[in-house]
């Protein structure tokens, strides 16, 4: 007969002919959150198939759309609409109030976070240059002003090129892009590092006249591998994108600083533009905590 360990429980349940392993959870008393009663709607009853995928039966078009929403990987499957024709270990992926409030449909980045997951993805750091020398003088009412004009800015143009502003940071912020297309993250990260650079320019008349100083960013672009999954307190969780491609990401951006460009982008970024851009600079350069040298390309517009 079929069986599933579920995690982390760790109980061994028999499964019954046809039965989902939504049904055999709650047939044995195994606390399993399901918010839509089994409609294939809430995805609350998503486990991860840690072992025996091959013995599940195959996503149906419900269980499709909400994955495909969600970005599910194949692991990813809804208890409600999976069978099983064999032994399978799962995990259930919302065991607590904090996990449910986290389990949002309607909020892919936030659907993935409640898992934790890996994804390939383009990271933008960027951040306004001496912007302590900048507010000097200001008060701070208009430095607040200032930095909230520019951020609505570029929230709206990272969501534009379909992005999200992942962390604000003082007044730089990290921004991530390919949840829906990682094909095309890249482009979409260029593309958009170009119109905040133009953003800033536009809104720089504006800190002149407040400061007596320029506005200018530096943005810089790296693409890789990145860990996701919801961190912090209840009162204070959010999407945290962790790992190595972060790190070189800001420390890609770091060098525009140091060279003088307003937009730089890693070898691996730029690999991954078919299209042509507009190159300034190729730079071999020295990354803080980073091994042996590292080719950037200043990104001057598009071709
Ligand atoms: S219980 Fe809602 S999707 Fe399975």
């Amino acid at each position: 007969m079929p069986s599933v360990n579920y995690l982390p429980d760790d109980v061994e349940v028999e499964v019954q002919d046809g039965e989902s392993l939504l049904a055999a959870s709650r047939r044995t008393g195994v606390p399993h959150a399901q918010v839509c009663g089994g409609a294939g709607q809430c995805s609350t009853c998503r486990v991860l198939v840690e072992d025996g995928l091959e013995h599940c039966s195959t996503r149906e078009a419900r269980e499709e759309k909400v994955a495909k929403r969600l970005g599910f990987g194949p692991t990813i499957r809804l208890a409600c609409q999976t069978r099983v024709t064999g032994a399978v270990r799962v995990r259930r992926l919302v065991v607590d109030e904090r996990d449910k409030a986290l389990a949002n449909l309607l909020q892919p980045e936030r659907a993935i976070a409640s898992i934790g997951v890996q994804r390939d993805l383009a990271v933008l750091f960027s951040d306004i240059r001496d912007f302590t020398t900048l507010s000097e003088g200001l008060t701070p009412y208009d430095v607040i002003h200032l930095l909230n004009r520019f951020f609505e800015r570029v929230e709206e143009l990272v969501a534009r090129h379909g992005g999200t502003v992942n962390n604000l940071m003082g007044d730089g912020f990290m921004a991530l892009f390919g949840f829906k297309d990682s094909q095309q993250a890249c482009a979409r990260a260029v593309r958009c590092g170009l119109d905040l650079v133009a953003a800033a320019e536009d809104l720089s008349p504006y800190a002149v006249r407040l400061s007596g100083k320029a506005l200018r960013i530096g943005v810089g672009i790296h693409y890789g591998p990145v860990v996701l999954g919801a961190l912090g307190p209840r009162s204070h969780t959010r999407l945290a994108a962790i790992g190595d491609t972060v790190n070189m990401a800001s420390r890609v951006e770091s060098q525009t600083k140091a060279s003088g460009a307003k937009l730089l982008v890693s070898a691996t970024c730029r690999e991954r533009i078919a299209e042509g851009l507009a190159l300034g600079r190729e730079l071999r350069v020295e990354l803080k905590g980073k091994a042996g040298t590292h080719t950037l390309y200043e990104v001057l517009g598009l071709a």
